[in-house]
């Protein structure tokens, strides 16, 4: 089996031996290494005085993981810097969020050189290199400038902003032009991949495109497919079904005193919508009072990049909203609204996602949404909860029998949430029959099997070296 080399900014490699605390995608990636023999590389999540290449290896549940410090500089610049205050507001449509600092994008190019530098020497021949999101889109392009020619491939984990919002970009082309140096590139639905394609075609000259994705402009081919990730389904599942959920959702039930819960859980992220969020259930309480002392809304939401002020200030604003609400609607018997601004393990949150009547995912733009999926691979058939979705999640492509809706809109998240909390169960037990369906067939799996088998087919075609 090829050895595959996993490279992202963060790298998380397996922790004790429950996977309570893990994500779905790093179980997954896990499991693929070691079944490849592979390595995880990428920032250790430590600063340096000075810039060293030194790597750390080490191996953690039968998976290596290689990793380096970054100066301080390079954190400012890369990741507080390019990454988050430049490509993550523009990539999620908040261009007025957006810097275009040229030390930004200086220090972007620095630490992906210095990437592809360290990381060279550790790729053997016949190595698989998956790239991984936003922050390391130029490493297929520096490591082929050293020399690499192994099969490359790059996954972005967040959408693919339109080709206007792009264009404000000073270096969008270089950065686009850059992505054509791998061998694949894969997107988390056909939302992205055609705003990337209207790019693509109408900024380059002589394009060719086949109905397989490939692209060719001039001697240089690439490939692009959509290949939505999904969650390790069935590990999920058992988990919500095992005691330690069991009693989360007992003792979530027991604070409710019979009343719905309404739960959401996200980064607090300004993509999140967890304003229009909270406008929305405002909107519920002050036009349906009949659901006052009725619901709860739960929103936990673990703090985020803090040293970017768009994320102190989204802070901020949700502190005094939040306040608002319970000031406005509390009485001595019922807080409205719980918000939480901490963490929870995932078998925990499945029990809580149990618990619920309405799981409520609502981001102003998202590249996929994972919650959304383990949501629904929390609740008991018999009895499920209803999940509310934003249209403009990845995930609405897949989960079309989700209420989708508006996420701008305070009345469609009020009504959604009066229909929800209203449903028969005979149209819950269906509608959750359909999404689990979905979630069950793409999992995490799938996701890897689909894009690893795209990589390693093109292997076989004859080689397009010009
Ligand atoms: C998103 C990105 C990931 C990132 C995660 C957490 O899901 O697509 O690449 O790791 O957010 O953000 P952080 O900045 O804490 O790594």
């Amino acid at each position: 089996m090829t050895r595959l080399i996993i490279v992202s900014n963060r790298v998380s490699p397996p922790t004790g031996d429950g996977k309570a605390n893990q994500g779905g995608l790093a179980v997954a990636l896990a499991s693929a290494l070691r079944a490849t023999g592979g390595i995880w590389f990428g920032w250790s999540g430590n600063e340096t005085d000075e810039f060293t290449g030194q790597i750390n290896i080490s191996k953690t549940h039968g998976v290596t993981t290689a990793t380096i410090d970054l100066e301080a500089q390079d954190v400012e610049e890369y990741y507080n810097g390019f990454a988050n205050r430049t490509l993550w507001p523009l990539f999620h449509d908040r261009i007025d969020l957006a810097e275009f600092e040229r030390g930004f994008a200086g220090g972007y190019e620095r630490v992906n050189a210095r990437f592809a530098d360290t990381l060279m020497p550790l790729i053997a021949p016949d190595d698989l290199v998956w790239v991984h999101d936003y922050h390391l889109i130029p490493l297929g392009s520096e490591l082929r400038q050293r020399g690499v020619r192994n099969r490359t491939g790059f996954f972005l984990h967040t959408p693919w902003p339109v080709m206007r919002l792009l264009l404000s970009l000073p270096s969008h082309r270089q950065l686009v032009e850059a992505l054509f140096d791998y061998d694949l590139i894969g997107f988390q639905c056909q939302a992205w991949l055609d705003s990337f394609m209207e790019y693509v075609v109408s900024e380059f000259q002589g394009v060719d495109v086949d109905e397989l994705g490939t692209i060719r402009i001039g001697d240089r081919v690439t490939r692009v497919i959509a290949c939505p990730i999904g969650i390790d389904t069935q590990d999920f599942m058992a988990s919500a079904a095992s005691e330690e959920a069991e009693s989360a959702r007992l003792e979530m039930l027991a604070s409710l005193h019979d009343r719905c819960l309404i739960i959401g859980v996200d980064r607090l992220d300004y993509s999140k919508g967890l304003e229009q969020r909270f406008h929305g259930y405002e909107r519920l309480l002050l036009d349906q009072p009949e659901f006052q002392e009725e619901v709860s809304l739960l929103q936990i939401a673990p703090p985020s990049r803090a040293e970017v002020v768009s994320y102190q200030d989204i802070r901020k604003q949700l502190d005094a909203l939040s306040g608002h609400i319970n000031g406005e609607f509390a009485t001595v018997h019922w807080v409205p609204l719980r918000y939480v601004n901490r963490g929870y393990d995932r078998t925990s949150l499945a029990g809580m996602f149990r618990a619920s009547r309405v799981g409520l995912v609502t981001p102003l733009r998202d590249g996929m949404n994972l919650v959304a999926k383990e949501y629904v691979a929390a609740q008991d058939p018999e009895d499920p909860g209803v999940l509310i979705l934003s249209k403009f999640a990845g995930a609405a492509e897949q989960m079309t029998e989700a209420l989708l809706v508006n996420p701008y809109s305070p009345e469609e998240l009020s009504d959604a949430l009066a229909q929800a909390l209203r449903m028969p169960l005979e149209e819950r037990r269906q509608r959750h029959r359909a999404l689990l369906k979905s979630v069950e067939r793409e999992d995490v799996h799938w996701w890897l099997r689909t894009f690893l088998d795209a990589l390693e087919q093109d292997r076989t075609e004859p080689e397009q070296d010009g």
